[in-house]
C-alpha cells in the first residue's frame, strides 16, 4: 500500500505569489499599470481572466506607492552621490528588477554569467546586478549568509511586499533587526494586511483557512502605529505607515486627477474625473474602502550619519508626498 505523500505545508504560502502575479497581470491589461514583463512570469497567461475592478485598483495603489518610494529612495541617494542596493524579500514574481533596469540602469545589459554557487542571476564584470536565492526567511542563519553577499557599507533598500505577515512577529523582528545591525544605512518598505481583528478580518482569515493559509504575523499588527513601532523596536530610527485607503485618496487619485485636469485644461475642456475612474466602472465603492482600509504600506529608515544630518537640516527626506487637486 502506498500512503499519500504529505503536502509541504509551505506550498499554499508559495502559491500566494501566483495570486499576486495574476492580480498584477490583470491591472496591466486594464491599463492601470505598465509592466511588459509580468506576462512572462505566468504560464498560459493569455487564458487568465481579468480580476474584478476592486482588485485592479488595489493592486494599482499598492504598486504605484511602492514604486514611488523606490524612486524617492533613488532620488535621495543620487543627491548624495551614493550607489545603493535593493533587496526584495519573498520576491516571488516581482518584476521590479527588470522594470528598474530598463528605466534606470541601461548598462545592465552588458552582462556575464554569475559563477557563484547557490546563486542564480547575472553580474556585470565589476559587481553583481542581480542575485536570486531561494531561502526560508524564518531561518536567520540562512538570511545572514545571504546578506553577507552584499556590501554593508552601501545604502540598502529592503522590500517586503506581502511577506512578513507569513511569519511570527518574533521571526520578522529578528529579520529587521539583522538588517539594521548589518547595514550602515538601510530603508525598509513593508506592505501587508493589518487590523484583521474585526468582522472583515474574521471573514478574511476564514477564507484563507479554506486554502490552508494562516497569517502568523497578523495579530501583532492591529493599528498603523503597530506597523510603525515594529521599525522603532528593530533599530530603525524613523517609521511611517499609511492605509491603502488614505494612499488612494490623498496620494494617488488626487495626483491622477491633477494630471487629467491639467491635460484637459490645455485642450480647453471641462475638468473631469481622474484617469482611474475612466478605466473601469466601480460600483463597489464602500467595499473597496473597507478592503483598502485593511492593507498598509509602511516604511522605516536607519539613515547613515551623513543622511541623518541632511534630514535634520531639512534638505533631504525619504517618503511619499501628499498631493492636492489645486490647479497651478
Ligand atoms: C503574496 S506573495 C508576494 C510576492 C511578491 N512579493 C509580490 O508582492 O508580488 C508572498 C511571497 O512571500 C514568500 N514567502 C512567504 N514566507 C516566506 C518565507 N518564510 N521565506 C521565503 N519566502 C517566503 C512566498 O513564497 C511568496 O512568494
Amino acid at each position: 500500500m502506498f500512503s499519500r505523500p504529505l503536502r509541504d505545508p509551505d506550498t499554499p504560502i508559495r502559491e500566494t505569489d501566483t495570486d499576486a502575479a495574476i492580480a498584477r497581470l490583470s491591472a496591466v491589461r486594464k491599463h492601470y499599470l505598465q509592466d511588459p514583463f509580468i506576462s512572462l512570469f505566468i504560464s498560459q497567461s493569455q487564458f487568465i481572466p481579468p480580476r474584478p475592478p476592486l482588485i485592479n485598483l488595489g493592486t494599482y495603489v499598492r504598486s504605484k506607492i511602492i514604486d514611488d518610494l523606490i524612486i524617492d529612495w533613488a532620488r535621495v541617494m543620487t543627491n548624495s552621490s551614493t550607489p545603493f542596493q535593493i533587496v526584495s524579500l519573498g520576491a516571488g514574481s516581482d518584476t521590479r528588477f527588470w522594470r528598474l533596469a530598463v528605466s534606470l540602469v541601461l548598462n545592465i545589459f552588458m552582462l556575464c554569467r554569475d559563477k557563484r554557487p547557490n546563486s542564480l542571476g547575472w553580474a556585470t564584470k565589476q559587481r553583481h546586478n542581480y542575485i536570486l536565492r531561494g531561502i526560508d526567511l524564518r531561518n536567520l542563519t540562512d538570511f545572514a549568509q545571504t546578506t553577507s553577499l552584499l556590501d554593508p557599507s552601501v545604502p540598502t533598500l529592503v522590500l517586503a511586499e506581502c511577506v512578513l505577515v507569513y511569519m511570527t512577529k518574533e521571526q520578522s523582528n529578528a529579520l529587521l533587526k539583522h538588517l539594521t545591525d548589518t547595514f550602515s544605512c538601510v530603508g525598509a518598505i513593508v506592505y501587508e494586511m493589518y487590523g484583521l481583528n474585526d468582522d472583515f478580518g474574521r471573514v478574511m482569515k476564514a477564507n484563507l483557512k479554506t486554502r490552508h493559509l494562516t497569517l502568523p504575523g497578523i495579530d501583532a499588527y492591529v493599528t498603523l502605529n503597530d506597523q510603525i513601532s515594529r521599525f522603532l523596536h528593530t533599530g530603525f530610527t524613523r517609521g511611517h505607515a499609511l492605509s491603502l485607503k488614505t494612499l488612494r485618496y490623498d496620494y494617488v487619485e488626487s495626483e491622477e486627477h491633477q494630471r487629467y485636469v491639467r491635460y484637459n485644461f490645455k485642450k480647453r475642456e471641462q475638468p473631469d474625473d481622474g484617469r482611474l475612474n475612466k478605466l473601469e466602472f466601480l460600483d463597489e465603492v464602500e467595499e473597496l474602502d473597507l478592503v483598502l482600509n485593511h492593507y498598509a504600506i509602511s516604511w522605516g529608515l536607519k539613515p547613515s550619519e551623513l543622511l541623518e544630518e541632511t534630514i535634520q537640516k531639512g534638505t533631504a527626506d525619504w517618503g511619499v508626498t501628499r498631493k492636492t487637486s489645486t490647479i497651478e
